[in-house]
């Protein structure tokens, strides 16, 4: 079976081969089209009666800020996650083709970054800031690289769910599309390594943590994953796009079963492979 270092060494030529340049990759229209921003399955409240009492107008001006909030919110999670890359380099526990690799992984998110970045600047007028409070704790030996890796997985393969569905729907503006194509394309090799490397790392850590450690480090995963969902209900979002009552409309998003099939949907693949290598032992309610 093929290793960490092995994979490692294959998507570093892949990212070589398929380098590209952020500043001359995308042409950035004065106005984007009247299309979707998203596709309006994947808005928020879709599917409960408040998205079905706005008109189509209202709902495409929603699916604007939605696409702003997801790209701030895939870019948030990327900050973290380059700084704590970068603080992994050369770590005397990693091979030096995973070191190697995590250069490009960090230039590629720090591409991204840009792109998102530039999108959210310009049509929507600001990138929305981060809405995570992270909870200091106790960490057992590993549990905080553990911790780290999955944190990369949650981001990436919600992102990914999403960026497919719209790269492939053409109701979508085209520049939005192309973005969450792009993105795709990167994020499939960052998806390869995280998923071996993270399988890797808990299997190494865990089989000296208690079963009061694992069991708390599952408690703290999926309360990390609620909280992710959380950000995808952004009160200032509804206020942005022309809603009343935006903590209502969250409120909504996370009651309503419709939203709750989506989550559920959307984070299959994620929570599969968490159940998979046994960092999850059940699925967790979302
Ligand atoms: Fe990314
Ligand atoms: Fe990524």
């Amino acid at each position: 079976m093929e290793t960490s270092s092995q994979l490692a060494s294959r998507l570093t030529a892949a990212s070589r081969r398929k380098f590209w340049d952020v500043y001359n990759f995308f042409d950035w229209p004065e106005q984007l089209t009247d299309m979707w921003c998203m596709s309006p399955e994947l808005l928020s409240i879709y599917g409960t009666p408040a998205f079905e009492a706005l008109t189509e107008e209202q709902q495409k001006r929603l699916s604007l800020y939605e696409c702003g909030n997801f790209f701030s919110l895939v870019l948030q999670g990327e900050r973290p996650l380059v700084q704590g890359l970068v603080h992994r380099y050369y770590s005397k526990s990693y091979a030096k083709e995973i070191t190697e690799y995590l250069h490009h992984f960090v230039d590629e998110e720090n591409k991204h970054m840009v792109m998102f970045g530039e999108f959210c600047n310009r049509y929507v007028g600001k990138v929305y800031p981060e809405k995570k409070i992270s909870l200091s704790r106790e960490w057992a030996k590993g549990e905080e690289e553990v911790a780290f890796f999955c944190k990369v997985m949650v981001v990436e393969e919600l992102g990914d769910y999403y960026n497919v569905l719209i790269a492939r729907d053409d109701r979508v503006d085209p520049l939005a599309r192309a973005i969450n194509a792009q993105h795709h394309v990167d994020e499939a090799r960052h998806l390869a390594f995280g998923r071996k490397f993270l399988a890797e790392t808990f299997e190494k850590y865990s089989a000296e943590w208690t079963p009061e450690v694992l069991a708390g480090f599952q408690k703290w995963l999926g309360d990390y994953l609620r909280s992710s969902w959380g950000d995808y209900y952004n009160p200032t979002m509804y206020r942005d796009a022309g809603l009343e009552g935006g903590y209502e409309l969250r409120q909504l998003a996370m009651t309503h079963p419709a939203p709750a099939e989506h989550r559920r949907k959307a984070s299959a693949k994620l929570v599969d492979y968490f159940l998979g290598v046994g960092i999850l032992a059940a699925e967790p309610q979302l």
